[in-house]
């Protein structure tokens, strides 16, 4: 190991290559969250992320790549549509579910005729993925069914001991996982909303259908309770929710103004400005500041339905569920 890899993190991109190739698991930094990052055609590799996650086998992988053409070899045609979707917004926070090549191992794709491709916008790893003549397969770097990870700390503290080498890019820029649009010769649909606004996509694409978010044959990883925090989460309006818990008991999570609640022991601002961008970045590391805070029960309210909001709101309907769910 070299000198200055301490505590295996820091910003080596060769280390990191090096490692990947050899079948073993790295941390990449990405405009989203960071990703737990592991040969994408070595499904020995692959199989790794999922143990360290313990994330279940029917749970399919995003395939990162560094170019169009590293896309295009894992795709069997590419739709004219996702081809507009890719020159316009890669590297980007998009993600195209496109009908797979043979070659993509099946343990990617939990055996799933699609495979979903994604280049990030992030420099450390764009210039990681362009070292390496294979695509990354890389879920988000938290244990399964946990909040995502936006900084290279917050991986540390939950999966530190399972991978080989965290490669540090700082935090990320946007906060919340990519959009995840699958193209058909027939239809663009919306499986997942995210880091990329919907009404820039239909700009570009016209009106993309949208699934049942319990679709679950579409969206397999998109469980109600992905992305939720350990803690009890209530979703709507605070002051009213308020009323039937202890205040020292209570953190909340607003979205422009602090409420006034005299005793609430947390309570964090996604953003002061109602900026719906700087309100994405700062979710996933409050959500866990509120986990992480000596309280028994996180109120929160929706933010404005626009934009990152349907991202946003997706995330705190999901984490909200886990405890309303029979
Ligand atoms: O921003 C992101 O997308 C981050 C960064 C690391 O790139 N990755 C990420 O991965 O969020 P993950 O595994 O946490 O979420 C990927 C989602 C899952 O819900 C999975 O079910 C879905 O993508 N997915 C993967 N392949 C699919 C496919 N072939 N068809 C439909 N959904 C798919
Ligand atoms: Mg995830």
């Amino acid at each position: 190991m070299p000198q200055h890899v301490v505590n295996n993190i820091g910003t080596d991109v060769a280390y990191a290559a090096a490692l990947l190739r050899a079948g073993r698991l790295v941390a990449i930094p990405t405009e989203t969250v960071y990703g737990l990052a592991a040969n994408g055609l070595d499904a020995d590799a692959v199989l790794k992320i999922y143990e360290a996650k313990n994330r279940p086998s029917f749970n399919p992988l995003i395939l990162h790549v560094g170019s169009l053409e590293g896309a295009e070899k894992l795709v069997d045609g590419f739709p004219a549509t996702a081809r507009r979707l890719a020159e316009a917004f890669w590297p980007g926070p998009l993600t195209l579910v496109l009908k797979k090549k043979e070659s993509v191992p099946d343990v990617v794709t939990a055996g799933m005729d699609t495979v979903a491709i994604r280049m990030p916008h992030h420099p450390l790893t764009l210039q990681l993925l362009r070292m390496l003549n294979f695509p990354l397969a890389a879920p988000s770097a938290n244990p399964s069914g946990y909040v995502s990870p936006t900084s290279a700390g917050h991986v540390l503290q939950q999966l530190g001991s399972k991978v080989d080498y965290v490669l540090d890019g700082g935090p990320c820029e946007i906060g919340i996982e990519s959009t995840i649009i699958k193209v058909t010769p027939e239809a663009t649909i919306l499986l997942r909303p995210g880091g990329l606004e919907l009404e820039k996509i239909e700009q570009l694409a016209g009106p993309v259908q949208t699934v049942a978010s319990a679709a679950p044959v579409e969206a397999p990883g998109m469980m109600s309770t992905h992305y939720a925090p350990v803690k009890k989460l209530i979703l709507g309006d605070i002051k009213e929710n308020l009323k039937n818990f202890l205040p020292q008991q209570t953190g909340i999570l607003a979205f422009r103004s602090p409420v006034e609640a005299a005793g609430v022991a947390a309570q964090c601002v996604l953003s002061p400005a109602g900026d719906l961008k700087e309100a994405a970045k700062n979710l996933f590391s409050y959500l866990r500041q509120l986990d992480q805070a000596d309280i028994t029960v996180i109120l929160a309210e929706p933010v404005p339905d626009i934009g990152l909001g349907r991202a946003i709101n997706d995330r705190l309907r999901r984490a909200a569920s886990q405890h309303t769910a029979a």
